[in-house]
């Protein structure tokens, strides 16, 4: 157990537990023992990014779901493969990709134990308490252009005005922790597989990754 002690409510955040000078490997060791909120205590594990050191292209994603809380890695379950699938159409080996999500444990809620965990999107204040992660990933990996898979990406990156459905498919250029961003939205793959058209939304989002590709040159 860490002896840190946790924030109160209103001062969420992982800022302690980030180290100041570290590569991708102390910073995904120091991630395992944060407690800059409290979505540690039910989560299994932290899920920190994973992938490519230098990678050209960074995949955000919401949290992990049960799988990935279950096996540590992001994007491992039915989410995951879809995005591997419509990467790979696209034009992005998933290999050459650092994948990694704004909130790094899983929140969820069971009624019993041993039921099935259901998940539950972060709030503003959990996506905010995480935020030094993807600074730091940011920082790291250096990518020239992030993937945002879907809202709770886009508000974490790019504040709670976000909307998906304004921006997706389009090449943006902000400022996000003090580093000048290229980015491309899209839908989470998630929505991909509740769509009521499947094919249409697996279409959109291979179209939208197909957009990264030609912005990578
Ligand atoms: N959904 C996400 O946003 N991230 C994961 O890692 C898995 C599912």
């Amino acid at each position: 157990m860490s002896s840190r002690t946790e924030a109160p409510e209103d001062a969420y955040t992982a800022a302690p537990f980030v180290p100041g000078h570290a590569g991708l490997t102390a910073l995904r060791r120091a991630a395992a023992d944060c407690r800059g909120c409290p979505l540690h205590r039910d989560a299994t594990q932290t899920v920190f990014g994973t992938g490519a050191a230098h990678a050209r292209v960074m995949l955000v994603g919401e949290q992990p779901g049960d799988q990935e809380d279950r096996q540590g890695e992001p994007f491992v379950g039915p989410a995951g493969k879809l995005l591997d699938r419509a990467l790979t159409e696209a034009g992005i080996d998933p290999a050459d990709a650092y994948v990694t999500n704004a909130v790094k444990h899983f929140k969820f809620t069971q009624t019993e134990p041993g039921k099935r965990r259901i998940h539950r999107a972060p709030n503003l204040r959990e996506m905010t308490a995480c935020g030094p992660w993807l600074a730091k990933e940011l920082e790291l990996v250096a990518p020239e252009l992030i993937v945002v898979l879907g809202a709770t990406a886009g508000k974490a990156l790019l504040g709670s005005s976000f909307r998906v459905t304004q921006v997706r498919g389009t090449v943006l250029e902000e400022e996000i922790h003090g580093r000048r961003e290229r980015l491309v939205p899209t839908v989470h793959p998630s929505a991909v597989l509740r769509a009521e058209d499947r094919e249409a939304a697996y279409r959109g989002l291979v179209a939208d990754l197909e957009v990264a590709v030609r912005a990578l040159g």
